[in-house]
């Protein structure tokens, strides 16, 4: 493990670090107004959400890291503590990554980038049309951490209106395939949180699991269950009952054969951890039958399918 201690490493350096380590990260792209009634539209990815009572977000406009000058966004909510944070979707990424530019106090990054201003309700400065969730905010607190090049300033903003566009939403909740956002990584790169990147993670709030340490030996031990697998296999409230599936377990038994491998291996190739978990049962225990049946129950659990994948190792378990 490499260590870089702060007080001894170069700031771009440490910058870098950051930015690769944590992520990704959300974008808020900032609609400011400055006294004179200019309008600002820049990017900020030192961005996050930190309380829903009060609606609480922040970001962070820091100190332009070549010459430690204050960038307009800050200016600007010193000046009217007013702005917009408007989602940033994959269809408008390269627009937002041309409002970051550095252009001069009076330009106008809307017209640069190409993006619409939208009147806002509670705020001056505008919304961006094309974002399908905007919030109008109130800056209430501004933390400064330091002067020199690339120091943070955490604009900590009360939320006053939330827009969210009805496309996007379903019973109440955004769906990430339909609002498709983009999140920032390191250097010039960004993820697009939607399709095959989203996945569901069943959580353990509210209920008591029974934790890996009670999850029996031989499930710990496999050798194709992944630490995934058995962290899915641990959020359940008590250990499933073997009696259940007791019954499961045949007496009459065949050697397994090629010919049954080569079926085998086709539900593999197919995900059908059922029709899978129906063909093992028959066959007398030995190392490739338990890697068969945790491959089904590695399968299951990869459905999200917890109380069939229980089944399979139970089954294992009692053989
Ligand atoms: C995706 C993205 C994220 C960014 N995040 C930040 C950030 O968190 N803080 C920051 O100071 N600059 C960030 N920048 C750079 C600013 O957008 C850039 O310095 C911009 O010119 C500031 O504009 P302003 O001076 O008009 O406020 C980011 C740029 C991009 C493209």
């Amino acid at each position: 493990m490499l260590k870089y201690y702060p007080e001894k490493t170069e700031v771009p350096f440490i910058h870098q670090l950051l930015l690769g380590g944590v992520a990704p990260r959300p974008i808020a792209l900032v609609s400011t107004i400055s006294k004179t009634g200019v309008v600002n539209l820049s990017p900020f990815s030192f961005f996050n959400t930190f309380s829903a009572n009060p609606p609480i977000i922040a970001f962070s406009p820091a100190r332009r890291g070549r010459d430690a000058t204050l960038k307009d966004t800050y200016l600007n909510l010193i000046e009217t503590k007013q702005c917009v944070i408007n989602a940033v979707t994959y269809s408008m990424v390269e627009q937002v990554s041309l409002a970051s530019a550095e252009y001069a106090p009076e330009v106008d990054e809307f017209s640069k980038s190409g993006l619409t201003k939208v009147e806002s309700e509670f705020v001056i400065p505008p919304g961006v049309l094309e974002s399908p969730f905007r919030l109008e905010c109130e800056l209430i607190q501004m933390i400064n951490f330091g002067e020199g090049g690339a120091a943070g300033n955490l604009a900590i903003c009360e939320v006053k209106l939330i827009y969210v566009d009805e496309d996007v939403i379903e019973n109440g909740k955004i769906i990430p395939d339909k609002i498709d956002l983009v999140a920032r990584m390191s250097g010039d790169f960004y993820c697009r949180a939607s399709g095959d990147s989203i996945f569901e993670v069943v959580k353990p709030v509210g209920k008591k699991c029974i934790g890996y340490d009670q999850l029996p030996g031989y499930i710990k031990e496999s050798k194709i269950l992944s630490a995934n697998d058995l962290a899915k296999l641990a959020n359940v409230e008590k250990l499933p009952q073997f009696n259940k599936i007791a019954n499961e377990v045949l007496n009459e038994k065949l050697p397994l054969e090629l010919k049954d491998i080569l079926i085998l291996n086709r539900f593999q190739r197919q995900g059908n951890y059922k029709k899978m978990f129906e063909k093992l049962k028959v066959f007398y225990p030995n190392e490739t039958l338990n890697s068969y049946l945790d491959s089904a129950a590695s399968l299951a659990l990869k459905n999200n399918d917890i109380d069939y994948a229980w089944r399979i190792l139970l089954f294992r378990g009692g053989l």
